[in-house]
């Protein structure tokens, strides 16, 4: 049954001119059937390197679809589910936005590649998790306003040596902040043999303890690493997917089975197929907000060159 979709798939893609992302949460079936996998900046460097074709089926939540519509203003972006929702990205509203601009006017905005189109066109510069630290450094003022994710606020800000002025105070990831000191002194205690990283999304005292703090595509590059054998992944669970695919004889674990991204599953084969085949559903972003949003996205680009 599923070679018969991913036949279909195959046909249609040829057809329609289409390019498949997925990001590295997606599940085995995405990954496999995918012209690209990555982490967030990865895949906004190859949504941004398009040209040769016409449609783009985005396989991950609607902020990296949005994202990849904004770049792409000319060709159709479709997002296989349209209820593949990030909370976060969620969690700051336009208004709250501007109010800590109004409040802190001297500040630029920097603000997480996790969160909805009009609010990243109040945006100064954008960040993914791999490149926070590296965006706040490039900034001229010493403070700066970061949303919506507390603990990647606090994280650049560390990397920098710069202060952030974090909105809303309680943004997060449910997945990350599942993680606990308890889980890695467990992990320590039962896998004395074992490396662990976490993802920046994780709280500070999580990321304390652990040996590394990587993005996705961090981690797999990390786990690419000759002195890597074992390693205990601290992130959604189908990172360690990815990793167990891309390195056959090494062992990779979840700090946590039930770190799961509720919205990142329900991608499936069947509805990328409908997808290429009705061109549903389409992500449109309005000119004026896409133009602006534009601006921080492309300043973020231009630090990855
Ligand atoms: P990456 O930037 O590592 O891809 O992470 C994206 C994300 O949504 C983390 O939960
Ligand atoms: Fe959003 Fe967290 Fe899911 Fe990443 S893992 S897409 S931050 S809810």
């Amino acid at each position: 049954m599923s070679d018969e979709i991913i036949k279909e798939i195959e046909q249609l893609k040829k057809d329609k001119n289409a390019i498949i992302l997925a990001h590295n949460y997606q599940p085995k079936e995405i990954q496999e059937i995918a012209d690209f996998v990555g982490d967030s900046l990865e895949l906004c460097i190859k949504a941004s390197d398009v040209d040769d074709s016409d449609m783009i089926i985005f396989c991950g939540v609607n902020f990296m679809a949005e994202t990849a519509a904004i770049i792409n203003p000319d060709k159709k972006v479709l997002l296989p589910d349209n209820r593949a929702n990030c909370q976060m990205a969620d969690m700051i509203s336009l208004e709250e936005l501007k109010s800590a601009k109004k409040e802190h006017p001297d500040c630029e905005v920097v603000l997480y590649v996790n969160s909805r189109a009009e609010t990243k066109s109040e945006a100064d510069i954008v960040c993914t998790s791999a490149n926070a630290g590296k965006v706040v450094s490039s900034l001229s003022s010493d403070e700066f306003i970061f949303a919506p994710d507390h603990n990647l606020g606090v994280y650049a800000g560390k990397e920098s040596g710069k202060t952030p002025i974090i909105v809303p105070e309680d943004g997060h990831c449910y997945v990350h902040t599942m993680f606990k000191p308890e889980d890695i002194e467990k992990a320590r205690a039962e896998h004395p043999d074992a490396k662990i990283v976490v993802h920046p999304e994780c709280n500070d005292d999580v990321r304390q303890l652990a040996d590394y703090v990587e993005s996705t595509g961090g981690m797999v590059r990390l786990a690419k690493d000759p002195e890597i054998s074992k390693l205990i992944v601290g992130t959604e669970i189908d990172l360690a997917t990815r990793l167990a695919r891309e390195n056959p004889g090494k062992e990779f674990l979840p700090l946590r089975r039930d770190a799961f991204c509720l919205t990142m599953k329900i991608i499936t084969l069947e509805k990328v197929r409908d997808a290429l085949k009705e061109e549903k559903y389409e992500v449109v972003v309005d000119d004026e907000i896409a133009s602006k949003a534009r601006i921080g996205i492309q300043r973020m680009l231009d630090l990855s060159n």
